[in-house]
């Protein structure tokens, strides 16, 4: 097949839109409701407290709000209530998922907490619970842990509530990009005390931005909204006796979320289209797609993903923000094929970096199953990395996964990348 770049460009992810959004936009504008008031909110959050089986959702700017808040209610209920602003996790450490987008463990900072990273696991390429067990071990006092759900792939959900219950420790839920996703035929967003869910541009339907706040508590739920809309008391003017925040979903996004949600199903049934073309496509190839538990687990497919096998790695070295590789016969790296893609007007992405590998959480501490528990960053053993994290970075990436993909661009993709080898 000769290869040539693509007219216009084939991307990782992007918005599919299908009509309905505009009429549910058009319904706020003509009632006025251009607002964080409205019917598209109140409908969208029943329509997913429904679709995940939870009691409440509440509907915010974006999933980083939907994480704060959690993290604050966390905070709150383990520590204490705080009036003041000061976080309420102050002084107190928070075991977190390391291979996730940075949205996940800034809440915990905003909230004064101190995040402590936990390895990954092959199977998932999420949190790995024998990690987290050896973190309880290092720290019994710590009661708060964040887990994600990678690329719309559950983690290992049964050991990990399991760990959180036997050492008496809430779970919150970043089910940013896993929406739909079920393990043991439950949706994900449904197994944290908390949990939160992302409508940003580029997650499995979107609203252009937005988020989800997911719990049984009614009491919780209300106390998310307060502080949604600035912790306004019940007064006739405005007072105050908490810090609030301006995180309520407006009821322009909550329509085009409105218009998305029924799209969900097909949106996810594209997605694993892409998942098994792409598998399907690299039989024979030193590479295996981002893996996950078909017994258990129905992941979104939200984002393909490769890992390279470790002996058809080419040499790569990446500083802080450049990358180097030494092209090699029967050999590819990352890098390499994330130029070819470029070069041929098609998006791919490393794999998430690591948190314990970012300068700005340096001195954070970082747990692995087997090492000390101080696996600093990039660590070698014996010429390999010494965390699971830190390898599965070296060794993956994410291809364009837009359900817009043509299964003819798709194979197309295929081919650039088998020509990598
Ligand atoms: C894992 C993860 N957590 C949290 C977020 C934050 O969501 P939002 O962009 O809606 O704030 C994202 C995506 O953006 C994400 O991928």
């Amino acid at each position: 097949m000769e290869l040539k770049p693509f007219e216009s460009k084939v991307w990782l992810s992007t918005p599919t839109m299908h009509g309905d959004e505009i009429v549910y936009i058009t319904e706020a504008y003509d009632s006025n409701w251009m607002s964080t008031i409205g019917t598209n909110i109140d409908t969208v959050e029943s329509l997913i407290a429904e679709k995940i089986g939870c009691q409440h959702a509440a509907a915010l700017a974006s999933g980083t709000s939907a994480l704060h808040l959690s993290v604050k209610l966390a905070g709150e209920k383990l520590y204490g209530i705080t009036k003041t602003g000061k976080g309420a996790l102050c002084g107190h450490k928070v075991f977190c998922s390391d291979v996730t987008f940075s949205a996940t463990i800034n809440p915990v900072i905003y909230e004064g907490g101190e995040p402590v990273f936990i390895d990954t696991e092959y199977d998932t390429w999420n949190m790995d619970p024998a990690a987290l067990e050896k973190a309880f071990e290092m720290y019994p006092d710590v009661r708060l842990v964040v887990l994600v759900h990678l690329y719309g792939i559950p983690g290992k959900i049964d050991e990990i509530k399991e760990i959180c219950k036997k050492h008496n420790a809430l779970l919150i839920e970043d089910a940013a990009e896993s929406l739909g996703a079920s393990y043991k035929g439950v949706q994900t967003g449904r197994f944290g005390d908390y949990s939160a869910i992302s409508f940003n541009g580029n997650k499995i339907i979107t609203g252009s931005s937005g988020g989800m706040f997911l719990t049984d508590s009614t009491e919780d739920v209300e106390k998310v909204r307060k502080w949604s809309t600035q912790s306004r008391e019940a007064a006739p003017w405005y007072q105050h006796e908490e810090i609030g925040y301006n995180y309520r979903m407006s009821n322009v996004i909550a329509g085009v979320v409105r218009g998305q949600i029924p799209y969900l199903d097909e949106h996810i049934a594209q997605k694993k289209a892409i998942y098994e073309r792409y598998k399907e496509g690299f039989k024979g190839l030193p590479v295996s797609m981002n893996p996950y538990d078909s017994e258990n687990s129905e992941p979104n497919f939200w984002l393909s993903c490769i890992i390279i096998d470790k002996d058809a790695m080419c040499r790569q070295v990446r500083s802080g923000s450049d990358a180097l590789y030494i092209s090699e016969d029967g050999k590819s790296c990352p890098t390499e094929i994330l130029e070819k893609l470029a070069k041929y007007n098609a998006e791919g992405r490393p794999v998430w970096k690591p948190m314990h590998a970012q300068p700005i959480f340096r001195k954070n501490d970082f747990i692995t199953a087997m090492g000390s528990g101080r696996a600093k960053t990039n660590a070698y053993i014996k010429g390999d990395f010494a965390d699971v994290g830190s390898d599965i970075f070296n060794r993956g990436l994410c291809l364009p996964s837009d359900n817009k993909m043509t299964p003819e661009e798709q194979d197309i993709i295929i081919e650039i990348i088998k020509s990598c080898f």
